[in-house]
């Protein structure tokens, strides 16, 4: 059912200079999004992915890898394809704030205070959910120190995503930078399962098995 399916997937962090050598970031690495990307191209999809600044070295052909720096970047590259996709995967940790301009030359450590402006960057999920029609999937990130069913509800009904996948930081292994996760995914009817601690690419293989079946309950319903 992936076989032929145009699926946009952002993956990693983004970038936000302040200067030619400084910047806003995080510790995203793109690991997750990568495994996804890479398994549902192996299983014949029509991949794009959109990634932030990362050192893997995917085996995805060149033409699919569209490499970006800050968030309004991906965003741009995410507007010109969100109209032909059938399913977007929002595993980037996209900054939530840019600064409000990039100096152009060095910033002088001239005083013992100072203040960078940030602004809100845009929320590229949530755009895709205000214009998703009935046959287009969308499948969200959301990592939570706490409540995280109740922030994960949140997300969902705010960016229209069909499901959601959660995780913490509370145990060993998860998240950010390692090989493992353990996730929840929970649901557009607010049904979850909780997976167990798992290899990333193990979790790919859960999630892509979710996207069919979300794949095969809009076939259902919208026909
Ligand atoms: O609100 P929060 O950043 O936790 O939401 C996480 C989800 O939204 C992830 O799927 C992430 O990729 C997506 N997102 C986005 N653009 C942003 C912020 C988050 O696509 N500016």
């Amino acid at each position: 059912m992936i076989k032929g399916k145009r699926i946009l997937i952002t993956a990693g962090p983004t970038k936000e200079l302040i200067d030619p050598v400084r910047f806003i970031s995080n510790a995203s690495t793109g690991k997750m999004g990568y495994a996804i990307a890479e398994l549902l191209y192996s299983e014949g999809a029509d991949v794009i992915l959109v990634t932030g600044p990362s050192c893997i070295n995917s085996n995805l052909p060149s033409e699919r890898v569209y490499k970006i720096q800050s968030a309004l970047e991906m965003l741009e590259v995410c507007n010109k394809h969100f109209q032909q996709i059938d399913i977007a995967i929002f595993t980037a940790a996209v900054a939530d704030y840019r600064p409000m301009k990039m100096e152009a030359s060095k910033i002088k450590k001239n005083d013992d205070r100072m203040t960078i402006e940030l602004i809100k960057n845009p929320d590229i999920a949530f755009e895709f959910g205000k214009i998703k029609n009935p046959n287009q999937i969308s499948v969200g990130f959301a990592l939570e120190t706490d409540n995280l069913m109740q922030y994960g509800e949140g997300k969902l009904k705010k960016k229209n995503f069909d499901f959601i996948v959660l995780n913490t930081t509370n145990a060993t292994g998860e998240g950010f930078g390692h090989d493992t996760n353990k996730v929840s995914v929970l649901r557009k009817d607010l049904t979850h399962t909780d997976f167990e601690l798992k290899s990333k690419k193990e979790v790919a293989q859960d999630i892509v098995a979710e996207i069919n079946t979300a794949i095969a309950l809009k076939s259902l319903t919208n026909h």
